[in-house]
């Protein structure tokens, strides 16, 4: 999501890294990806376990890009070996249209900006591929969130349950 799919970067613009405390949290596009911790940490935002899916694969060959958000200790030192605590990814229509899916923060770092940095991250990066709108849908309780911290409007949207 650097201007072309396929290009991995980090994140230079948006939320800088981020200390707090004994810890950097930092923001990482189309970054290396991990199964089993991702997994792990989807099945911690969406339960209820690990489903075995390969990661990896599946955003390389769907996605516009993927941004992981990953915890380092004193040193400040991030990237492919920080602990992968946040993650969203961005499904493409291959146009203007990108789709937030899989937004999730480990628990234990909930309610200090980390899902609003991840968003924001997403959204520029999307931006910067050419795409011209970024949809997402969620439920009631998340409206704080995507309206108050992440910018979305509201929007009239359907869903089918296949
Ligand atoms: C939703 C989620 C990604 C938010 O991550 P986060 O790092 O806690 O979010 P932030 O700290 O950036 O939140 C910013 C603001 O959004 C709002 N907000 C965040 N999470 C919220 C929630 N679960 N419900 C309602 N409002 C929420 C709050 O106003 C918050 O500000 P505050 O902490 O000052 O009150 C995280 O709670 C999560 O992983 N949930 C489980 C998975 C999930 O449901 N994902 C959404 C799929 S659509």
């Amino acid at each position: 999501m650097s201007g072309a799919p396929g290009s991995p970067c980090r994140a230079t613009a948006g939320p800088l890294p981020r200390h707090d405390g004994a810890t950097t949290i930092a923001y990482e596009c189309r970054g290396g990806i991990d199964n089993g911790a991702l997994d792990a940490l989807h099945a911690e935002g969406f339960g209820p376990r690990p489903t075995g899916t390969d990661w990896r694969a599946r955003l390389h060959r769907h996605s516009l890009g993927w941004v992981c958000a990953r915890e380092s200790g004193e040193s400040g030192e991030s990237g492919e070996d920080g602990r992968l605590v946040g993650f969203v990814n961005v499904a493409w229509d291959g146009g203007p249209h990108a789709f937030l899916v899989d937004t999730v923060v480990a628990r234990r770092h909930r309610g200090r900006g980390t899902g609003a940095a991840l968003v924001s991250v997403a959204a520029e990066r999307a931006r910067a591929a050419g795409c011209e709108w970024l949809h997402v849908d969620f439920e009631d309780g998340l409206a704080p969130f995507y309206f108050g911290a992440c910018g979305f409007r509201p929007t009239r949207a359907g869903l089918i349950a296949l």
